[in-house]
């Protein structure tokens, strides 16, 4: 791994070159609206840097873009890796591995969830409290790669500083911005009405199929974290219709103008 994360390395150097990446930005299901929005743009594919397979899912592109944004370097992270195309917990995982050893220090997460608390509704957006890994998986099994923690602490996924800015840009903004626990799956089927019961006792207040694990790994780096979900329609059982990922990209979309400032407001003050 290690010797095919340095060459993953000096490949993306060399294809976006430019002022090093501060901080990461990964972006999910039918919110790549960013790419937009990025100064001087320089992008490589997934499927360029060695031995890495392209992602396949409608909405997720698989690449990195670097550019500057907010006044900051970013590199982002358009699509990503899931459990349910088959990848491996370490595949999951590789990409945040790869930011920290480009040197970034910060890395937001972004995803699509399905709201199980009453109070959150499609287009809305959950700054992500706390997470709830219910993958049966995790990336870090295996040799502890440089740099990574063997047993890292999780009690603090998200970093309070970066949850602040985000709270601060939102009343800012007059956006509206929900805070709960994300509990990740590994899909690629919703959930059942009696699941999403459950995830609701167990304390979820939204569930998706990513980002939990990409977490652990970020904070087994000693990255600073923050997730924030765009909730693109209610959980199994709690809305009248049947899940579509038509529709969560559709409310993703959607979502995409209030995101973009709380983005530019948590690169600011990371
Ligand atoms: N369940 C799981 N993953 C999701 C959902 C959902 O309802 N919506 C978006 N991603």
């Amino acid at each position: 791994m290690t010797a095919g994360l340095d060459r993953a390395v000096e490949q993306l150097q060399e294809r976006l070159g430019g002022a090093p990446a501060e901080i990461g930005v990964v972006l999910g299901s039918g919110l790549g609206g960013l790419v937009d929005e990025l100064e001087h743009p320089a992008s490589i594919a997934f499927g360029e840097l060695p031995g890495w397979p392209l992602p396949g899912v409608l909405g997720h592109q698989g690449a990195f873009v670097s550019g500057r944004f907010a006044g900051r370097q970013v590199l982002v992270q358009c699509g990503r890796y899931h459990l349910y195309e088959g990848f491996s917990a370490a595949a999951v995982v590789r990409p945040v591995r790869l930011m920290a050893r480009l040197g970034l220090r910060a890395i937001l997460f972004t995803n699509a969830a399905g709201a199980i608390n009453r109070r959150l509704e499609p287009g809305c957006l959950m700054l992500v409290s706390d997470q709830i890994n219910l993958t049966a998986r995790n990336g870090l099994v295996g040799p502890a790669e440089m740099g990574e923690v063997r047993f890292p602490d999780m009690s603090a996924p998200g970093d309070p500083g970066l949850a602040e800015a985000a709270r601060r840009t939102a009343r800012e903004h007059g956006i509206r911005l929900e805070e709960g626990i994300y509990a990740g799956v590994a899909g690629p089927s919703y959930e059942t009405k009696a699941e999403i019961r459950m995830l609701e006792r167990m304390g979820a207040d939204a569930v998706g199929m990513s980002t939990v694990l990409e977490v652990i790994a970020a904070r087994a780096l000693g990255m600073r974290c923050l997730a924030i979900s765009t909730i693109t329609n209610l959980a199994a059982g709690l809305g009248s219709g049947r899940l579509s990922h038509r529709e969560v990209l559709e409310t993703g979309a959607r979502a995409r103008g209030a995101l973009l400032p709380i983005l530019a407001g948590v690169i600011t003050a990371a």
